[in-house]
């Protein structure tokens, strides 16, 4: 598991294997945007702050996975141990 702060709010939530990022800031963060919740139409597109995202969408570019600046949240996950989201 990993932890995932929420830059606009303080809140830090853990993210255990299984649930995603978007179900675990779900209730801390409940104006996130989402659609297919499968990787692919980027509603969810996330500002990553800090911390090192583990891509498993289909919509970013292998260049814009190295930047690490953005990810889905519905379906990516965590590198190190701890990101930091603009939520
Ligand atoms: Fe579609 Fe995340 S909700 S990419």
């Amino acid at each position: 598991s990993f932890e995932v702060e929420l830059a606009r709010s303080g809140c830090v939530v853990t993210v255990p294997p299984g649930c995603s990022i978007l179900d675990a800031v779900r209730d801390v963060a409940p104006d996130v945007m989402t659609s297919c919740e499968e990787g692919f139409c980027g509603t969810c597109e996330t500002k990553v702050l800090e911390g090192v995202p583990d891509h498993h969408d289909t919509i970013l570019s292998a260049k814009e996975r190295e930047r690490g600046q953005t990810m889905m949240i519905c379906v990516g996950r965590s590198k190190s141990p701890r990101l930091v989201l603009d939520l």
